[in-house]
């Protein structure tokens, strides 16, 4: 099997920890390229729930190593309290689990500047988790790594550097006090003595797996949409999560990356600010938002909800080169009497078929919609595509001619076995 990227086609939360479980069997590697702990990766194995935010999906299973790559910002308080989380609920990740040299490392001053942006300048609606800030400092060469901070000559020069910058914007712009450079010196040289047995040159280990035959998984995190070049700019978070993301995010030439495979739910959802123009108004947005519990796995914040958009979707299809699909969720749609499709945008009388790269024609346009009849039947327990109802099936088939990538997988539910393959 060739090495896979798996990522989010929409807004996020598509359920790519579900998808990413179930196709972890088949690899040697699981590796996170980009973002932090904004992610909220769920899964579920019978009744037990996990939601991971910087350790990859693919932890769950015992034998799988673990990548977090150098496109990743790492929190690492996030990560010893994730770790502990894994360990408490008797998943040891000792001698799995590889940290990048090269990620870079998140400190309370991005959080308290993501925080204070938000609050006082442009409101993106972002996680507060300092994602941000911190990538910011990595293009502005002015970034704290992981090797840095296994330094401690390295660190004190680079943390002195830095709280210089930070405190005084803290102070002149925002009017808040700034941190102490020996209380944060202290804090993070105790992180940087429990971290460091994880630490290492993950792209060496990369590229020498790929030369031994070994399989990867590439987890995506976010959603295209949510790409810092290719989503809905500024309402999107700071890291490429699109699949060229997995090359820069770990290393890996492009070349050594098979099939793209993106996750799709069967509608949409999106977390934060930002255009968004297949929305539900209130009353179906609360019953949706309900059946299929869209609640932030990271903040708990309510998902808005809406129609499932072909046309974002294919721009997805287009940046990432998408070879397969997996719909999700499609269960959360068993009740409705209708079923609408976004198939073009209106502005202004022109019709549009391709995702609009202005923010105000896209916040302006008004979607074009196909309606389909509902299947009005419970579809959590069906094992099989030929065993879903028929009108299920139609719904899916109308989504594939819209795509043209082939669906190959359908979830049903949360669980692990309520998955099943399109062709079986
Ligand atoms: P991710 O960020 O893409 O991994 O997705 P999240 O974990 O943030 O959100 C997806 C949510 O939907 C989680 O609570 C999953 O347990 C749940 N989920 C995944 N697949 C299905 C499905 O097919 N049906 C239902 N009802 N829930 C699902
Ligand atoms: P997973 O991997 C959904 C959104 C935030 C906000 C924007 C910027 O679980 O799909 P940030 O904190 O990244 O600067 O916020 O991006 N966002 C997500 N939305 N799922 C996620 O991750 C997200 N990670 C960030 O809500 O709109
Ligand atoms: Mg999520």
């Amino acid at each position: 099997m060739a090495n896979i990227v798996i990522l989010g086609a929409q807004w996020g939360d598509e359920g790519k920890g579900k998808v990413i479980d179930i196709f972890t069997r088949k690899v040697d590697f699981v590796v996170r390229y980009q973002g932090g702990n904004n992610a909220g990766h769920t899964v579920v194995i019978d009744n037990d729930e996990f939601i991971l935010h910087l350790i990859p999906s693919g932890i769950l299973h015992k034998r799988k190593i673990c990548i977090i790559g150098n496109g990743v910002v790492v929190d690492p308080k996030a990560l010893l309290d994730e770790i502990g989380m894994l360990k408490k609920r008797g998943i040891d990740v000792d001698g799995r689990l590889l940290v990048s040299e090269n990620a870079h490392v998140i400190f309370p001053y991005h959080r308290r500047l993501d925080e204070l942006k938000e609050a006082k300048r442009r409101k993106i609606g972002t996680t507060k988790k300092g994602i941000g800030p911190c990538y910011a400092d990595k293009v502005a060469r002015s970034g704290i790594r992981v090797a840095d901070l296994l330094d401690p000559v390295v660190l004190k020069e680079k943390l002195l550097n830095n709280l210089e910058e930070k405190n005084a914007i803290l102070d002149k712009i925002y009017g808040v006090s700034g941190f102490s450079f020996e209380e944060l010196y202290s804090e993070y040289l105790d992180y940087a003595k429990e971290i460091r047995k994880y630490v290492c040159n993950t792209t060496v280990v990369l590229n020498d797996a790929i030369k031994k035959k070994k399989r990867i998984l590439f987890e995506g995190a976010q959603g295209t949409l949510l790409d810092v070049d290719h989503g809905t700019y500024p309402f999107v978070t700071s890291s490429n999560s699109t699949a060229g993301g997995a090359s820069t995010g770990t290393g890996i030439g492009p070349t050594k990356i098979g099939k793209v495979i993106g996750v799709v739910k069967a509608y949409t959802t999106r977390v934060g600010e930002g255009p968004f123009p297949t929305e539900f108004t209130k009353d179906l947005m609360e019953r949706i938002r309900q059946k299929g519990k869209e609640f932030g796995a990271t903040t708990g914040r309510p998902r808005r909800c809406g129609w499932f958009d072909s046309v974002i979707v294919n721009h997805s299809v287009m940046v990432n080169g998408i070879d397969e699909i997996v719909v999700t969720k499609l269960d959360v749609l068993d009740d409705l009497d209708s079923i609408k499709i976004c198939t073009a945008y209106k502005f202004e009388g022109k019709t549009y078929n391709e995702f609009p790269t202005n923010g105000r024609v896209l916040a302006g346009c008004e979607p074009v919609y196909e309606e389909l009849p509902g299947w009005k039947e419970d579809t959590t327990k069906v094992i099989s595509y030929l065993k879903l109802p028929g009108n299920a099936r139609n719904y899916l088939r109308r989504i594939q001619n819209l795509l043209k990538p082939r669906i190959v997988l359908i979830s049903v539910g949360c669980d692990r076995k309520q998955t099943f393959s399109k062709d079986a």
